[in-house]
């Protein structure tokens, strides 16, 4: 890695770069903030994941995340927990605010952690190597579908493992069983597994919450060959409250246009640069068809802005003379990569939901796409790095709002 010493920060990334180019390049940065050309599969250093810089509050984003020491999680190992690793040097410079004048990515090394940097139990358990351990046990579907179970999570009732909670005869229609979540989310035996093990030889110390986040940090390191690599801030307590009722106000629908999506992501505290980021993940994993029936043939119609050709792939890997729900994969090219191959097909128009499609909605938001799909090879696995852990901070509980679930599928029962 090159410091102010030894490299320089170069006005272009490319030495060749077109005029035109430069200009459409500068309104995506102007959009993201300050980046930097470093960058690299493996390069991605979690500056902007440590808990030393959590995600901007949001008047949605409670500051005191993870908890500090004015919310003492007494029953927690740790509280704020990084990876095992050591904690990397702040570098790329992960402030967003203005470039400095003379090139300083600035190696000084974060404050010191709190007390307890590591969520860790006993003096042998390594909480996130055991997460880590079932998750790479699984195949890349139940990875996309661990990545989508974090989101369709925290947007309910914030990152509070409430979507994991089983029905009950005093509570018969939870989350799982919302609209969007049943019968396509998936992943519950991943967490189960985990959290099994944890409880055995940690118990009440892991949330379930942190589970899950754990769980969509590992599978995005898979499922992109550890080209996203990044530290997930720990401290999450276990919702009590689970509504099938809540889930369709607040998961955005895969027919909503970009002022819709907006509009919930913004609900959440995140921005349509973070939406747009997000929707990344739709690099993998796979759809059933009934979410984008109305854009194919022969339920959908002609005003459809999907590729014609791409179109009729669709309806032919639809049709099922039996009536049954088929599935195709998210991203025709690379269906198991977690890659930058998504805003490629958003650009070719061959992507599934009218709601990858609306991120073309204006031309800085398509600038944004095209930087995605082309321009800095690895800004949007960084990007996508940042934006999980700033989700993973979504109304998030404390001791005193929560609890450390004995299992993820059911609330503790009173003493
Ligand atoms: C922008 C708004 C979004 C909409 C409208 C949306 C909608 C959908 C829909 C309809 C499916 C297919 C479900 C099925 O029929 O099987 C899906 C799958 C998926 N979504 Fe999203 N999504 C959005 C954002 C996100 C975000 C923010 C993430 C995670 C960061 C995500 C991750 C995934 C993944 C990984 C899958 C594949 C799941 C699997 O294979 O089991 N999505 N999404
Ligand atoms: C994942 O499992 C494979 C064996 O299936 C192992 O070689 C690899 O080291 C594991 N990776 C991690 C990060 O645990
Ligand atoms: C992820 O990053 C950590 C340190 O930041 C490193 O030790 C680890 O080997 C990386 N994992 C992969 C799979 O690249
Ligand atoms: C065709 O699709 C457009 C946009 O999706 C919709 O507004 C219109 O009602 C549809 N027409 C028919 C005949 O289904
Ligand atoms: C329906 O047909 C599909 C393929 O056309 C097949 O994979 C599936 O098993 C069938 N389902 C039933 C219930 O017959
Ligand atoms: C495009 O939409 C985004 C998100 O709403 C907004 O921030 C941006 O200013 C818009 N750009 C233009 C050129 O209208």
């Amino acid at each position: 890695m090159k410091t102010a010493a030894t490299g320089e920060i170069r006005k272009t990334c490319r030495a060749t770069m077109m005029p035109a180019k430069l200009a459409a390049v500068l309104a995506v940065l102007a959009l993201l903030g300050s980046v930097s050309c470093q960058g690299g599969p493996t390069a991605y250093p979690p500056a902007a994941a440590t808990p030393q810089s959590p995600p901007t509050p949001t008047p949605t984003t409670p500051p005191a995340y993870p908890p500090t020491s004015t919310s003492p999680p007494p029953p927690r190992a740790s509280p704020p927990a990084p990876t095992p690793t050591p904690t990397p040097p702040a570098y790329p410079p992960t402030s967003p605010p203005p470039r400095p004048s003379p090139p300083a990515p600035a190696p000084a090394p974060p404050p010191p952690p709190p007390a307890a940097p590591q969520l860790k139990c006993g003096r042998y358990v390594d909480v996130e190597a055991i997460v880590r351990k079932y998750v790479n046990a699984t195949d890349a579907g139940m990875q996309a579908g661990l990545v989508r179970l974090f989101f369709h999570d925290c947007f309910v009732r914030g990152c509070d493992a409430s979507v994991l909670l089983d029905p009950t005869s005093a509570n018969p229609q939870p989350e799982k069983l919302g609209i969007p979540n049943f019968p396509s989310l998936r992943g519950f035996e991943v967490i189960d597994a985990a959290k099994a093990e944890l409880e055995a030889k940690c118990p009440g110390k892991v949330s379930c919450a942190d589970i899950v986040a754990f769980a969509a940090r590992d599978a995005s390191l898979f499922l992109s060959g550890g080209g996203i690599n990044f530290t997930m801030p720990a401290g999450r307590y276990d919702g009590t409250v689970s509504l099938a009722s809540e889930t369709l106000p607040n998961l955005p629908p895969p027919f909503g246009g970009f002022t819709q999506l907006e509009r919930m992501f913004a609900a959440k505290g995140l921005d349509a640069t973070d939406m747009i980021t997000l929707s990344g993940a739709h690099s993998v994993g796979r759809s059933h068809c009934s979410s984008f029936a109305t854009r194919i043939p022969p339920a959908g119609n002609s005003s459809s802005d999907m590729d014609p050709a791409f179109a009729a792939q669709m309806q032919a890997s639809c049709a099922s003379p039996n009536g049954t729900d088929n599935t195709v994969a998210q991203d025709y090219k690379t269906p198991d990569v977690l890659d930058n191959q998504y805003f490629k097909n958003v650009v070719d128009r061959k992507v599934l939901f009218a709601s990858d499609a609306a991120l073309t909605f204006n031309f800085t938001t398509n600038n944004l796409v095209r930087a995605y799909a082309d321009f800095v090879p690895y800004l949007w696995q960084h990007k996508f790095a940042a934006a999980m852990v700033k989700m993973g901070g979504v109304e998030i509980k404390t001791a005193a709002t929560g609890e450390i679930r004995k299992t993820c599928r059911a609330v503790n029962s009173k003493p």
